[in-house]
């Protein structure tokens, strides 16, 4: 005999209309992340509730906090499946997006940039797009420096040499993130004099010649300093944020606020703040805070910055650069691989916030 379910959709929306997402502050529902609501002859319950990034750090809170309303609102209800999946947001068409986006189908562009040289801005932005890349993201990674170009070493990439698609360059692709590097294009031992006009010029053309396809985030791997080509990146290329990585010493934190200042100067939204080389972990578990303590968290709380994360000194993390295997791939479980992926999510999560933000909001 065939029975019917006495669950309804209406009860199931109902009860989800109540579950707040944390960061968007609205219910999920309102904002039109549950999909596929289900519900068989025995009143098992299945739905799909869309994130707006697949590293959001809230997920398992999220599908808690679900399955919490569903059984307390809908008693009835036996069974509860919550599938979680994700559709990347995009900063294109907002407020602060106010330059005609060359590439549409690149959903946010996210520059990682220091005041400072050698604070860890490529080894981060390496270890950021394979972790967002692990979560299942589209991502691509540019190699600004053309000076100093690192990427290819950090991915093992020293030789190879992408090919064109009519007049655009294909982008080079390992470990899931596609790359861009002023290294793929010339040999390593050739001098590069351009001047700055030329040189960003050539970094434009990094976001509007490379076949990109669709990307939920291309990482921005900035030059050291804050001079006229910062400046003139900042300005062209439609970013959607700047991560600013820095070390807990004052001399660091110093530049940092000339960044910062750069980036508000053309309304470039400040994402937060990445603190790198935090400490070192001894033998016996006790902390060396080599470069100072807390400095970064301290920076960002008192300039009213997001504090996205500390990641350690670790002699790994050097050595995956060298040897172009990005350290989250090499160590995927310790520590420090946990806390670059959790300032991954974190990273995703305030792209996601901004652009979901009004603009009279956004600095
Ligand atoms: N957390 C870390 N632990 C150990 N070594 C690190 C860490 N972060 C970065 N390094 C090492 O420090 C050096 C500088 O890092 P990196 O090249 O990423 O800095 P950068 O800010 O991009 O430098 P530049 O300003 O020259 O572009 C590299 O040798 C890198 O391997
Ligand atoms: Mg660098």
């Amino acid at each position: 005999m065939n029975r019917m379910s006495t669950v309804t959709e209406a009860q199931i929306i109902e009860a989800l209309s109540s579950v707040q997402e944390p960061d968007l502050k609205k219910d999920l529902v309102t904002l039109a992340m549950v999909e596929d609501i289900n519900i068989d002859s025995d009143n098992n319950v299945s739905f799909t509730v869309v994130l707006t990034t697949p590293a959001c750090p809230m997920k398992e809170q999220i599908k808690q906090s679900c399955i919490e309303a569903v059984k307390s609102q809908v008693p009835e209800a036996a069974a509860i499946e919550v599938n979680m999946t994700s559709k990347v947001t995009s900063s294109c068409g907002h407020h602060h997006c106010n330059h005609e986006r060359p590439l549409k189908e690149v959903k946010n562009i996210i520059a990682v940039a220091s005041g400072k040289g050698g604070v860890g801005k490529s080894t981060f932005s390496v270890n950021l797009a394979v972790s967002l890349a692990k979560t299942g993201a589209k991502v691509g990674l540019i190699d600004a420096d053309l000076y100093g170009p690192s990427i290819p070493t950090m991915f093992g990439m020293q030789n190879a040499k992408p090919e064109m698609s009519g007049k655009n360059i294909v982008p080079l692709e390992k470990y899931g993130v596609k790359l861009m590097s002023i290294g793929f294009l010339v040999e390593s031992d050739t001098a590069l004099i351009w001047r700055g006009p030329m040189a960003s010029s050539a970094i434009k053309q990094f976001i509007t010649e490379v076949d990109w396809k669709d990307l939920d985030y291309l990482i921005f791997d900035f030059p050291p300093g804050t001079g006229d080509i910062q400046i003139t990146i900042a300005q062209t290329i439609p970013l959607s944020g700047a991560v600013i990585v820095t070390t807990p010493q004052d001399i660091a934190l110093a530049d940092v606020s000339k960044a910062v200042s750069m980036f508000r100067k053309v309304k470039v939204p400040i994402l937060g703040l990445v603190e790198n080389m935090s400490y070192y972990e001894l033998p016996d578990g006790t902390k060396d805070y080599i470069f100072g303590h807390h400095g970064g968290e301290i920076f960002a709380k008192t300039h009213g910055l997001p504090f996205l994360g500390a990641i350690p000194i670790d002699r790994a993390v050097r050595e995956g650069g060298d040897n172009g295997t990005p350290y989250v791939l090499g160590h995927p479980d310790s520590a420090t691989s946990q806390a670059i992926d959790r300032a991954s999510g974190e990273v995703a999560r305030m792209v996601s916030i901004t652009n979901a933000a009004p603009a009279e909001e956004l600095s």
